[in-house]
Parts: C-alpha cells; structure tokens; sequence
C-alpha cells in the first residue's frame, strides 16, 4: 500500500470512496471545493501495484490543530490497517486533532479509541438521519 497527499486530482476516486461507504452523497465539486480550500488537507491510500484506490482522509487545520472532515475505506479491505495509516499521516500534520463520530457508529468509535483518540464531549442531536432520525455525536481529541 502506498499513501499520497490529496490534490485536484484525486476528487472523482474520493467522490467514489466516499459513496461507497456513506449514505450522504458528496459530488466530486463538493470535493473539489473543500480541496482546494487552503487549510485542507488529506491522504489517499492505494495499491502500489495497480493504483486501486483503497480510501482516504480529509482534514482541515493548521500544525496546532485540525479535525477529520471524513476518512472511509473500501468495504472489501477494512480492518487491515488502511485507515489506520491515513490516520497516521494526518495526525503527523498537526499536535491536537478533533472529530465528531455519530454515538451509533461503533465501527468508528472502536477505530479511533484503538489508535489513541480520547472522548472530550456530546453533541445534542448532531445528525439528522434520512428517516428524520436525530442521533448525537461524540467528540474525540488526538494529542501528539
Ligand atoms: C472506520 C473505518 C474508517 C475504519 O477503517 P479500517 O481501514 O477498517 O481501519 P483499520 O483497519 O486501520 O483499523 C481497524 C480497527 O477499527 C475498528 N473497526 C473497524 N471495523 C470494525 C468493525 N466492523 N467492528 C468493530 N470495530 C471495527 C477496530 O478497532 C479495528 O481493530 P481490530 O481489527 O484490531 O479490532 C471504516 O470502518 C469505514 O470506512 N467506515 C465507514 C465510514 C465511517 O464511518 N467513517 C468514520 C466517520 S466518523
């Protein structure tokens, strides 16, 4: 596996992951204008031999503190550590790194609390689901 730092270029391959693995659909411009914001920043893991796309992160800060706008990995190739060396790249960009992960998402919360990540707070209704459904968030912290 071979990890790259988000450009341009990378927006349709993230548009893609992303829907795979959410049910929120973000289009490849929605990207585009997150990517090309300044304070953005983020990693695409691939498959060294065939350039397949495995997933990505995508965060937004600076080297004192930044937070995960979104991270997924391909279905097929979870819990094989994809995700947890985007993790690691990202967090090397910054000393304090903040996300919020919805309470029912236990895939998510199993994964930060593994690599390090400490809960620091409740957000009251924070996702609105698409059957109307409110669900809270939980806000993680990362401190190098
Ligand atoms: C969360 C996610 C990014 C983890 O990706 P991954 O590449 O599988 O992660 P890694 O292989 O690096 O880490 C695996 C660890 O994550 C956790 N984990 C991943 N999938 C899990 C599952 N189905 N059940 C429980 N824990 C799980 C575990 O702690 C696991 O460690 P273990 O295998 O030793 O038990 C992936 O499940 C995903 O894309 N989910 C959908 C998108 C999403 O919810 N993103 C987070 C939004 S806040």
């Amino acid at each position: 596996m071979n990890i790259c730092e988000l450009g341009l270029g990378h927006c349709a391959v993230i548009a893609n992951l992303h829907a795979e693995s959410f049910t929120e659909n973000w289009s490849t411009q929605a990207f585009a204008d997150l990517v090309g914001l300044p304070a953005t920043f983020g990693f695409l893991a691939f498959d060294c031999e065939n350039d397949d796309p495995f997933g990505f992160i995508l965060c937004q800060g600076d080297n004192i503190e930044a937070e995960i706008i979104t991270i997924a990995t391909r279905p097929a190739i979870r819990r094989q550590g994809v995700a947890g060396a985007l993790l690691k790249a990202a967090c090397a960009q910054t000393a304090r790194m903040f996300l919020e992960v919805a309470t029912d998402n236990l895939s998510a919360i199993s994964f930060y609390e593994k690599h390090g990540f400490a809960k620091i707070g409740v957000r009251k209704n924070y996702y609105k689901r698409s059957d109307g459904a409110l669900v809270n968030a939980l806000v993680y912290e990362f401190t190098a």
